[in-house]
């Protein structure tokens, strides 16, 4: 079924994500599109390749940006002066108080002041900083050690980063609860902004997937998870989606817009967009080789959504947020009416799953939204 066409639906994006597709090496665990760096000049043909797809994209959806995310890839691996330069091109479609994010991994950073970032433009920075224990980072094929975040971390701070993301897995190979505790404990000490709290997931087609590690048992994952929310909580990071906790105002704005199924421009290797455009949902995505993006970066699949996976879409991402979002908010960004979902969102209600006025889950459903997706895919 296609999206049907309805002319009240528009939109300026508010957000552009920017894709760096190499990595010193490849993780085990890693499913994005990453590759092992391989020559100096690639990089720059990339950022080439880059300016271009920026130049297009923005002169044709002339955005108001309220955040751009540079994310990996290892986006670190380029240098300050790179993103002054993608800074400089996008500069026209900013807003004045855009939150600008830079991915990096603090095994990529040793001869680099952060500083000069800082200066380039980026305000909010994403450390890959996963453990503190020196022998889950080597189960897990990471580049750094625990003092390579700490000499990270104490070199944005000096570089004039205030808004700095951790991001934190648990349900490590081998891993105990008191080692998960332990971990957070340690990326607490640091007292950064906002900390992404991920379970490692097994992803197809990873090292992990063809060769497994022997994982946590369920009941000690659910206890990491009960001692690392209570952790997170009683030092004041607010849980405001699954695996998202920040300090007061310190919510990533880029990410936020995703989880309210906003729109956004998606350039660099394997990236995605969405747009909304003459009253059609529409998804896009470059090639994701490096080499076929850098022969040709301006080309993009766009496919526009059909009407029936705009409501699970919508709800994989909004009900991922724990104030949910208002009903308006879902009829202004798919075009789609009440009757859309009303008779399964009435069950689920019924259930005590979900919020009557708002499409929010209950405290009960946010631990079942799967279950929750489930009941719109049948
Ligand atoms: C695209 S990575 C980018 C960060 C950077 N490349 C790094 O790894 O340091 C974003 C984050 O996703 C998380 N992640 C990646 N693969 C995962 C998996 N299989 N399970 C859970 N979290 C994962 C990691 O915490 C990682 O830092
Ligand atoms: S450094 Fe990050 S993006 Fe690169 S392979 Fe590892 S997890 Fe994936």
């Amino acid at each position: 079924m296609q999206s049907a066409a309805n002319p009240a639906l528009s939109e300026s994006p508010p957000a552009l994500y920017i894709h760096f597709p190499w990595c010193v090496k490849k993780c085990p665990y890693c499913d994005f599109n990453s590759h092992p760096i391989s020559s100096q000049a690639s990089k720059g043909r990339y950022l080439d390749a880059l300016q271009e797809d920026l130049a297009a994209s923005l002169a044709s959806a002339d955005p108001q940006l309220a955040s751009v995310f540079c994310g990996g890839g290892t986006p670190s691996l380029f240098g300050p002066d790179v993103f002054a330069t993608l800074l400089d091109e996008i500069k026209p479609w900013l807003a004045a108080d855009a939150e600008i994010t830079m991915e990096a991994n603090p095994g990529t950073l040793e001869h680099q002041d952060l500083g000069d970032y800082r200066r380039a433009g980026i305000n909010r920075l994403s450390l890959g900083a996963q453990s503190f224990n020196a022998l889950h980072l080597d189960a897990l094929g990471r580049i750094h050690s625990p003092g390579d975040i700490r000499t990270s971390f104490a070199s944005a701070r000096r570089g004039r980063f205030d808004n700095i993301n951790l991001d934190i897995m648990y349900a490590l190979p081998g891993q105990s609860p008191r080692q998960a505790e332990a971990d957070l404990s340690q990326a607490l000490e640091l007292e950064p902004d906002h900390i992404s709290w991920y379970q490692l997931t097994i992803e197809a087609k990873t090292e992990f997937a063809k060769r497994p590690p022997t994982l946590p048992n369920a009941s000690d994952v659910a206890e990491m998870e009960a001692r690392g929310l209570a952790l997170l909580a009683s030092r004041g990071y607010e849980r405001y989606e699954v695996s998202a906790f920040a300090r007061p105002d310190k919510q990533c704005l880029h990410n936020v817009n995703y989880w309210r199924f906003g729109d956004y421009l998606g350039a660099g290797a394997g990236a995605h967009g969405k747009l909304t455009q003459q009253g059609r949902i529409v998804r896009t995505r470059k090639a994701t080789q490096p080499r076929l993006y850098m022969n040709d970066p301006l080309e993009t699949i766009a496919e526009p959504v059909p009407a029936d996976q705009v409501v699970v879409e919508f709800m994989l991402n909004a009900l991922r947020l724990q104030q949910g979002v208002s009903f308006q908010e879902f009829f202004r960004r798919t075009g789609l009416d009440e009757s859309a979902i009303s008779p399964v969102w009435e069950s689920l209600a019924e259930d005590g799953l979900v919020e009557h006025h708002r499409i929010a889950t209950t405290p009960m459903g946010f631990a079942y939204i799967d279950g929750i997706i489930q009941r719109f895919l049948t």
